[in-house]
């Protein structure tokens, strides 16, 4: 069931590495706010029903909620186990609506899509790395697509350790040009990772939508 591409491709810390802990705590955690800041908006404007890229989906916590309302899903992943994990949640009749993908996201290449969503993963890739990949999902969403998804900050412990890239805010225009960030949060908490490890977290949740061509971003 599992499209294979480029699976278990050259690890670079402990961050992109043994996720079964991080899986098994967050399983049944309610989908991110981004995504549902996201899928709201769609609704909203009577967009339905969606083409939406899944990148780094995990067992599937935002990918069942995009399922379960009624959109078409291609979730990748390069973790193989995760992928069958997530199939196995899917019920039977919402199977035909769910491609899954293993691959690298680092030479992967989205499909056209409305949305886009990134949850806790563009900061696990090199800094060039994620904004290549920014700029290949700007090119796959449709006119009024939208992105969601987390950045880390310059605040955060791993990039404080030189572990993950942060962003400030005021390059947070430039990482999404051509697009308008419709909804911005910052968070600053400590708290304890889903592998059990205290840490400060410095995050951006984003919501940003492709202007349309001839349309300014703001
Ligand atoms: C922190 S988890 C987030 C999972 C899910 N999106 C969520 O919000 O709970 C990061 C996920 O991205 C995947 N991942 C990390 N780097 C990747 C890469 N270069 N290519 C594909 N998947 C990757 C991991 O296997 C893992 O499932």
């Amino acid at each position: 069931m599992v499209e294979e591409r480029e699976c278990k491709s050259t690890i670079r810390s402990d961050i992109q590495t043994d996720y079964s802990a991080y899986y098994a705590r967050t399983r049944d955690r309610p989908p991110r706010a981004t995504l549902l800041r996201a899928l709201d908006a769609f609704a909203a404007e009577g967009r339905s029903p969606l083409l939406i890229a899944d990148l780094g989906c995990g067992t599937g916590r935002d990918g069942l909620e995009m399922l379960r309302r009624g959109h078409r899903v291609v979730a990748v992943d390069r973790e193989e186990a995760a992928l069958n994990a997530f199939l196995g949640r899917v019920p039977q009749s919402w199977r035909s609506r769910l491609h899954l993908v293993c691959a690298d996201l680092r030479s992967w290449i989205p499909p056209p899509a409305d949305l886009v969503n990134a949850s806790f993963v563009l900061f696990t890739l090199e800094r060039e790395e994620a904004a290549l990949l920014l700029a290949r999902v700007r090119r796959a969403l449709s006119p009024g697509g939208r992105f969601a998804g987390h950045l880390l900050g310059p605040g955060d412990s791993w990039v404080r350790e030189g572990r993950c890239f942060g962003v400030e805010r005021g390059e947070l225009a430039a990482w999404f040009s051509g697009m308008e960030l419709e909804w911005l949060e910052e968070e600053r908490c400590r708290a304890v990772t889903p592998r059990g490890r205290f840490k400060w977290w410095h995050l951006w949740h984003i919501v940003a939508r492709k202007v349309h061509e001839g349309e300014s971003g703001r």
